[in-house]
């Protein structure tokens, strides 16, 4: 499919009437400005110079006529235009937006958040303008330069031929301007673009910019981008602006020209005073769609950049997607299968339903897109009866994250296998593993509103009574209550105003809100205090006993209860077994276990 192809799918058809009725506008709007000068030329030519008001007076009215209805023209186009384009944007916006959201974690890490952030609004924004520009000013000026050009050799051949000869003068040097500008405009927008990401990545880490005394090398950071900027512009416009002063002169040397042409033709007979004033006015008007012609062409650089990076979201291909029904099966299932997969939201034959928590790694490997690190998993194997409690230990960066986050298929696996309730990952509807599955992750986001509705979010149709016990449960009830709102408390971006120990309490109560199959906690009561933890760890145990529960921790206490505990190394699977076998047939976690009792034996819990 072409670019414009690409951009233009699925406009409504209101948008497309809209954007094809604006240009159909300005025919009316160029005619009727092309024809006032020559009815200005009869007024003189016939009305003043025989001395006859009558025809004055009749002419003049059509002419007033004719000017009214040029702006009404000019109105409608520029309204067409304006809901064409705004349309334009509205659902190019929206498809992007929605392809975003398909998008997996390995897609999500390509892009990076401060660039789809810019390219969903600046590069948007830069499309729309580029589309009103085709659909008008790409009409407007083409069709002005050839009417008015026409019109001229109407009125009178010879002289037309004289100003021809200006067209080159300034047709060549604008040529050649914009040829040297382009390439400064693509650098500019090259900067634009480090702009953005350094007050995207300053904004959003704002707290830690504070925390680190650091909001001097920021701001310097910001002033070095925004200076780069503006030179680059400044070195960009620099050329851009010669044309003004070049068109002019060129105008006002086709004037005296003309003037002296004219005035002897006007001495010979062969010219009438109002011809060429008429004359001049056709100058003008193709001297300045000439003018603007090139402006469209700088104008189209610029945008082209943006619409180049979206198509580059629109094109992504996603590399999770529902199974469709000729391609689970089929041996050849490669990316394209897969990304038409997207369309079809739920495969035809994709399992919907997960029977049970049991899960079975199959000799699995994994490593991320785009990194040197040929495996962050290594040859993973295990077997986990559903109901049955995990603990997963680990030094930092043994990809505990990572093995967890295949169960639900965040990610895909490079080979291997991956088991829920008996079936492949790959072959569950997405929406039907993933509301059996949850997940609290290590980096827990709440969304700005209350706590009610952030904890909705595990169930939507969850009654009052339900979002307390599961709150109870996760312990966070008493301190929901502590609030004077209470489940109304507002809730700042990313949760700001409650602490992490009780935010971490809240998504672990946003996550049974959904009465998952599975329950994944990855270091989720990090932040909450021993005997807190110890008490969730009790309550979890209670009321999901059908439930597979698999808790990530850095402490032995939360994780000494559990049937088996895993300890990863370096992304295998050293060894597992129960606490009480660990300590004895595994050097690594009795490391672990001996500095942690060292520490405090009665504070960890694990006396
Ligand atoms: N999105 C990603 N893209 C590329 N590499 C990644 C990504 N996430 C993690 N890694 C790498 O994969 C390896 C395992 O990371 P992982 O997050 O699974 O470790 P972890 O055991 O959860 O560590 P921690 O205890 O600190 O949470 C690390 O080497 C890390 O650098
Ligand atoms: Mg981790």
């Amino acid at each position: 499919m072409t670019t414009a192809g690409k951009l233009l799918e699925g406009l409504e058809t209101r948008y497309k009437v809209n954007s094809l009725l604006s240009p159909a506008a300005m025919v009316g709007e160029v005619l009727m400005e092309v024809f006032i000068p020559l009815i200005m030329a009869n007024i003189i030519d016939i009305g003043i110079a025989g001395k006859d008001i009558g025809y004055v007076a009749k002419v003049g009215l059509l002419m007033i006529a004719v000017s009214l209805f040029s702006l009404l023209c000019g109105m409608l186009s520029a309204r067409f235009g304006a809901v064409g384009a705004l349309g334009f944007a509205r659902s190019l916006r929206r498809r992007l937006f929605s392809k975003v959201q398909d998008f997996s974690f390995a897609n999500v890490d390509k892009f990076s958040t401060a660039s789809l952030v810019t390219r969903l609004t600046t590069d948007i924004n830069n499309a729309q303008n580029m589309y009103m520009m085709i659909i008008r000013m790409c009409v407007r000026a083409p069709m002005m330069l050839i009417s008015a050009t026409i019109m001229s050799f109407i009125v009178n051949r010879s002289l037309a031929v004289v100003f021809l000869g200006a067209i080159p003068l300034i047709v060549i040097p604008m040529l050649f301007i914009m040829k040297a500008a382009f390439p400064r405009f693509k650098i500019m927008m090259k900067r634009y673009d480090s702009l953005n990401s350094t007050v995207q990545e300053n904004l959003t880490g704002i707290r830690v910019v504070k925390a680190f005394v650091r909001e001097n090398h920021e701001s310097q950071k910001f002033r070095d981008a925004a200076d780069a900027v503006r030179s680059a512009q400044v070195k960009a416009e620099k050329l851009v602006i010669l044309g003004m002063p070049l068109m002019q002169m060129v105008m006002y040397v086709s004037i005296i020209v003309i003037f002296w042409f004219g005035g002897n033709m006007i001495i010979g007979g062969t010219l009438l005073t109002g011809q060429l004033i008429s004359f001049i006015t056709y100058l003008s008007q193709i001297l300045i769609s000439l003018m603007m012609l090139s402006m469209i062409f700088v104008m189209l650089v610029i945008s082209r950049a943006s619409i180049i990076r979206i198509v580059e979201v629109l094109d992504e291909q996603i590399d999770i997607a529902n199974p469709v029904s000729f391609s689970s099966s089929d041996a050849s299932y490669s990316l394209t299968d897969k990304s038409s997969a997207v369309l079809e939201k739920k495969g035809t034959d994709s399992v919907t339903a997960v029977k049970d928590g049991s899960i079975d790694f199959k000799n699995v490997f994994f490593s991320y897109a785009g990194t040197q690190e040929t495996s962050v998993l290594n040859d993973v194997s295990f077997s986990i009866p559903t109901g049955a409690t995990i603990g997963i230990i680990g030094g930092t960066g043994s990809s505990k994250t990572t093995l967890v986050q295949l169960i639900p298929r965040l990610y895909d696996v490079l080979s291997g296998s991956v088991m829920v309730g008996g079936v492949d990952v790959k072959d569950y509807d997405l929406e039907a593993l993933r509301s059996s599955v949850a997940m609290v992750l290590q980096k827990n986001v709440l969304f700005t509103g209350t706590i009610k509705e952030n904890l909705l979010w595990g169930n939507e149709k969850a009654g009052d009574d339900e979002l307390i016990q599961a709150c109870k449960t996760a312990h966070a009830h008493d301190f929901i209550m502590s609030f004077p709102e209470g489940y109304e408390t507002v809730l700042g971006q990313g949760g700001v105003n409650v602490s992490g120990g009780q935010k971490q309490r809240l998504c672990i109560a946003r996550a049974l809100l959904k009465s998952p199959k599975i329950l994944i906690l990855d270091d989720s009561t990090s932040a909450v205090d021993t005997a807190t933890d110890t008490s969730i760890r009790t309550s979890l145990k209670e009321t999901l006993a059908h439930t597979t529960k698999i808790i990530i921790a850095q402490r032995i206490a939360s994780v000494k209860d559990a049937d088996t505990i895993f300890v990863l190394d370096e992304g295998r699977l050293a060894s597992q077994g129960t606490h009480d076998e660990l300590l004895s047939s595994s050097s690594i976690y009795r490391e672990v276990y001996e500095s942690q009792k060292s520490l405090s034996a009665v504070d960890l819990d694990i006396g």
